[in-house]
């Protein structure tokens, strides 16, 4: 039977890890995959999550199934992390979801239930799943304009003018903070342009949120969306705990679908029960328990909130080190706009020969269209970087 399966692409960034670990040279780095590392190299296990499990492993009494919603006290957690009082305790509802990629993918689960016919617009460049889940869920979507290579900031007119094209009950797809693969992000006051946009047209607008903490702040990297959810008739969240709770490999994220008119939200609970039932059934909950433990605990709360802060300082601290590094070794102010992006990543524009050169001349390795991973990096390879890159310019 399997025969008939056609084969699959690789995924770009695997791919890419594959060829970082047989080349043989000593000097290498690899900028590719989306992984928060430390000044040693290691994604390290938070304090605050080693000491939730400790608490865990002694408190947990049963592994029955939880319920099809998964841990509702992480639920309610997770919008006070990230809505706040934007959205008031009646007007949502949420669900439990394995990771930011399920969280998305049980939205789109109901986008298509609701209507199979709306488009999604998602930004240009965006996060290569968006696009790929898109297609294999078979919902329409088009690009709308996003950066602008010249600036390496938000080209928020072709954006804007893009979006205008939205009809009613399209759905447009905007990231939180820390815009993978750019790292450029909008404004407060853009957001506020999207918000009236997506009211004026009957567009609802759909957050994915994997980065929250590591740009500007746990509030600051939300103002825009808070903002935004304040605004709107209605909105979806799909946020990831993988990257700022640093728990990868437990799948953790949620779901949130924010209404103003509240009649609708108890079938919209109801269907997020059905798709989930209907994919894993249950989602997986120690990784939730683990960030609703630290979220309602007051220490660990507070030890969260400072590894976060850590994370974010070492990056930005990181963008500062590359930016003043590349004006030295290639004598422009070229890469200026690495301390404008926040976030794990930054899409350097390079031409995608450069890319290569790097790769088979210098053993540096990053994605074909340039995006970097910032905390690959340390004050050591900051400077192998920069000599790199000015020699491939
Ligand atoms: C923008 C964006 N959304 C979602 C995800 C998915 O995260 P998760 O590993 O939680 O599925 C990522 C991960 O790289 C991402 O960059």
């Amino acid at each position: 039977m399997f025969e008939l399966l056609k084969e699959q692409p690789a995924d770009n960034i695997l791919a890419l890890m594959g060829m970082y670990a047989s080349d043989k040279r000593t000097k290498k780095l690899d900028l590719g995959v989306g992984v928060y590392r430390n000044s040693d190299g290691i994604t390290p296990i938070m304090d605050a999550v080693k000491k939730a499990e400790n608490v865990l492993i002694k408190k947990q009494i049963s592994k029955s199934y939880v319920g099809l919603l998964g841990n509702l006290d992480f639920v309610t957690g997770m919008k006070e992390l990230i809505l706040s009082n934007s959205i008031s305790d009646y007007n949502y509802v949420g669900a439990q979801a394995p990771g930011g990629t399920g969280s998305l993918h049980q939205i789109f689960l109901l986008l298509k239930q609701a209507n199979p016919e709306l488009t999604v617009w998602i930004s240009n460049p965006t996060w290569p799943n968006h696009s790929s889940m898109l297609k294999h869920l078979g919902l329409n979507f088009s690009y709308y304009r996003y950066f602008s290579e010249q600036t390496g900031i938000v080209d928020f007119d072709g954006m804007f003018a893009d979006l205008q094209q939205a009809k009613q009950n399209d759905v447009i797809l905007l990231h939180g903070c820390c815009h993978n693969p750019t790292g450029a992000n909008l404004t407060v006051s853009q957001w506020e342009e999207v918000a009236k946009l997506c009211e004026r047209d009957g567009v609802m607008p759909m957050v994915d949120l994997a980065y929250q903490g590591f740009g500007h702040g746990l509030n600051e990297d939300v103002e825009g969306l808070r903002l935004m959810a304040s605004m709107v008739p209605e909105l979806a969240v799909a946020a990831s705990c993988s990257k700022n709770f640093g728990i990868y490999r437990d799948r953790v994220g949620v779901v949130l679908y924010c209404n103003k008119d509240n009649q609708v939200l108890p079938i919209v609970s109801g269907n997020l029960k059905s798709v989930n039932r209907l994919t894993y059934s249950f989602p997986p909950d120690w990784g939730a328990t683990v960030v609703s433990t630290i979220l309602y605990d007051k220490n660990l709360r507070q030890s969260w909130d400072n590894e976060v802060n850590g994370i974010k300082n070492s990056i930005n601290a990181l963008r500062l080190e590359l930016k003043n590094a590349l004006r030295r070794c290639t004598k422009s102010d070229r890469f200026a706009f690495l301390t404008d992006h926040t976030g794990m990543f930054s899409r350097l524009g390079l031409s995608s020969k450069q890319v290569i050169a790097l790769r088979q001349e210098h053993a540096v390795y990053m994605v074909g269209d340039s995006r970097i991973n910032i905390a690959g990096l340390n004050s050591q390879t900051v400077e192998f970087l920069s000599n790199a890159i000015a020699k491939v310019l």
